[in-house]
């Protein structure tokens, strides 16, 4: 998986194929911050709604910093996991006090604040900075083990610090639009169960594919 024609045809297949979410339609960090928050373990489909009543809320980030923690936690109330919102309330107040309310646009920084790990901070230092830093989420990881026959089991946190890095090696400059677009081959084309194949554009760089194995991938883990 090396080659700029894969990373070609993945872009030109995004530029043409990617849906139209809100978020997409935003360069403000503050905000596309906001929807990986909620996308990390939420699906796009419950995910939008909730993006546009936060964002109509609190439309910047002195909004959200300004805002009662029990206000926060009520709107946030059927998307679970409420420690995302605790610790981006925290982070955001952070930004506000050290950072003059803007979103650092330096990893070293952003990865320093409440809540922000890898994926996190890859997604939004790739799509509001262009930074060359991978996200890799269940969808990415998929794709990749298909893509390189990678029999490893993927739920493992070393794993998948190792397809981060190979995803690193080959992230063209448009990086923000490059992990966008694995994670939308994910769920649009390279599903779970039957996947789309023969409407994927890095078909041909598909070692699975090739081998007629992508059943196999990934991998289940023993038990
Ligand atoms: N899942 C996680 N991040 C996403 C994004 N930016 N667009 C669509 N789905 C996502
Ligand atoms: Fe996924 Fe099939 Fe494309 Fe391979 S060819 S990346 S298995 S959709």
């Amino acid at each position: 998986l090396q080659s700029s024609t894969f990373n070609n045809s993945l872009l030109e297949w995004y530029h043409s194929n990617k849906r139209d979410l809100p978020w997409r339609r935003t360069s403000d960090p503050y905000k596309i911050w906001l929807s990986e928050v909620m996308l990390q373990q939420t699906q796009v489909i419950t995910v939008i709604p909730y993006f546009t009543k936060f964002i109509t809320k609190y439309p910047t980030l002195q909004h959200l910093a300004d805002a009662d923690e029990q206000a926060l936690l009520k709107d946030w109330e059927g998307l679970g996991y409420y420690n995302r919102i605790r610790n981006f309330h925290s982070a955001v107040k952070d930004v506000k006090e050290n950072y003059n309310a803007e979103v650092p646009d330096n990893p070293d920084e952003f990865f320093e604040l409440k809540g922000v790990g890898p994926y996190i901070g890859g997604a939004v230092q790739s799509i509001a900075f262009n930074h060359l830093l991978a996200a890799v989420d269940g969808n990415v990881l998929r794709v990749m083990s298909r893509l390189n026959e990678d029999s490893r089991d993927m739920t493992k946190a070393g794993v998948q610090q190792s397809v981060k890095k190979e995803i690193e090696e080959i992230i063209p400059l448009e990086a923000g639009d490059f992990n966008q677009a694995l994670m939308e081959l994910g769920a649009t084309i390279c599903t779970p169960r039957t996947p789309k194949c023969i409407m994927c554009p890095v078909q041909e760089h598909c070692e699975a594919f090739k081998r007629n194995t992508v059943n196999n991938f990934p991998i289940k883990k023993k038990k």
